[in-house]
């Protein structure tokens, strides 16, 4: 039975201040399309698996955010965090409940901040990728093609040899990388046998029950020993008690970088991370000069390759920016260069 799980806890701090803690890009948005992140992410698997099927784990804090944009969601399939653990503990938790309940679930994972523009091809690949691991205890990632040496996602290094298996374009990894240095992005990207990590992960879950017991075990005791109450009263009472001990890290250092059994389906279906400022502006309409600008009241004067982004009826004029992200939003205002984008988290910290 396939299973659908969205990871929907994170803050997306890279994309302050348009992204807070309060309301966390996937609740907004972003596109201006008239749905939010979330809301594409679920409607991108229509068909892929049963409706009764679809999880989504998120922090205490955005439960009535999730409760309000998929109101068809059942209410005990939305899983609430007490704190926030990133990726892996998420993974874990979702994984052994829905063990108690589906003992064969093949599951897809997906985060809640991506961008597809061929849905019909992405159902395709997805869907060969489940029906791979239905019957192999294999780990699937998606490979997407590099374009640039970013250092904000993680690497796959495909071995490219070992021949497709069964027919299907899904190859052995020889190692993952998650978030290389610059230098080492420079040379990855080189190789036509390296490939981001579309952050998406097809397995069943016996398969990753078993990986979560051998590289994160004292993890895996946590949520192994709540078998008996998962899907009952004493769930959240449980969880909000020792979801605080898990270690604070994502499924990328904690499991992928050291598994072994780990595979890749190379596609392509148009798929963008919208992580940064840089990739929203990539995905947006830019005028002549390379600018990209949301919002209503925006003028630029010999200004390039700009993302202005304003939420309020704000008349902005920016002059002689070149490579520059302003934004604003309630009582903030950020303005940095394109370039140093990776540093904002560091500055939506500052006092
Ligand atoms: N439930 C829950 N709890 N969800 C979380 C948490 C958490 O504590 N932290 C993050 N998430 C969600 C985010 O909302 C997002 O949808 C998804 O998990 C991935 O987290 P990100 O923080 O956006 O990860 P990333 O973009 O830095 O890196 C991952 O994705 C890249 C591609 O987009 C990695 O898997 C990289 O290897 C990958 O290249
Ligand atoms: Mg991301």
């Amino acid at each position: 039975n396939n299973h659908l799980v969205i990871m929907a806890g994170g803050v997306g701090s890279r994309f302050w201040p348009m992204s807070t803690e309060e309301t966390p890009k996937q609740f907004i948005d972003v596109l201006g399309v008239g749905r939010s992140l979330l809301q594409l992410t679920r409607d991108r698997f229509e068909s892929v698996v049963p409706h009764d099927n679809i999880w989504v784990v998120t922090n205490r804090k955005y439960v009535h955010m999730v409760q309000q944009q998929l109101p068809d969601m059942p209410t005990n399939h939305i899983l609430c965090e007490p704190c926030r653990r990133n990726t892996a503990p998420c993974i874990a938790y979702v994984s052994w409940r829905i063990k108690a309940q589906d003992p064969k679930a093949n599951i897809v994972v997906t985060p809640s901040d991506h961008i597809v523009t061929d849905p019909v091809e992405f159902r395709r690949v997805v869907s060969e990728c489940l029906d791979f691991t239905a019957d192999s205890d294999a780990i699937v990632t998606l490979g997407m093609k590099t374009s640039r040496p970013e250092t904000g996602y993680g690497y796959i290094q495909a071995d490219l040899s070992s021949s497709s298996l069964r027919n299907k374009e899904i190859f052995r990894v020889d190692s993952f990388k998650e978030k290389p240095d610059l230098e080492t992005a420079k040379q990855y990207i080189k190789k036509n046998y390296y490939f981001w990590n579309a952050g998406i992960f097809i397995w069943n879950v016996s398969t990753i029950v078993n990986a979560f017991r051998v590289y994160q075990p004292v993890m895996s005791k946590l949520f192994e020993s709540l078998l008996p109450i998962y899907g009952t009263e004493k769930e959240q009472e449980e969880i909000d008690r020792t979801f605080p001990e898990c270690d604070n890290i994502s499924v990328d250092y904690a499991i992928m970088e050291k598994a072994e059994e780990i595979f890749v389906c190379p596609a392509d279906f148009g798929w963008s991370d919208l992580g940064t400022w840089g990739s929203l502006q990539m995905q947006t309409r830019k005028d002549i000069y390379g600018n990209a600008c949301i919002g209503n009241n925006i003028t630029l004067v010999e200004s390039h390759n700009c993302m202005i982004h304003t939420t309020q009826e704000k008349k902005v004029v920016v002059q002689g920016l070149d490579g520059y992200i302003v934004a604003e939003n309630n009582d903030t205002l950020l303005i940095c260069k394109l370039s140093e984008e990776q540093r904002i988290k560091q500055f939506s910290e500052m006092d």
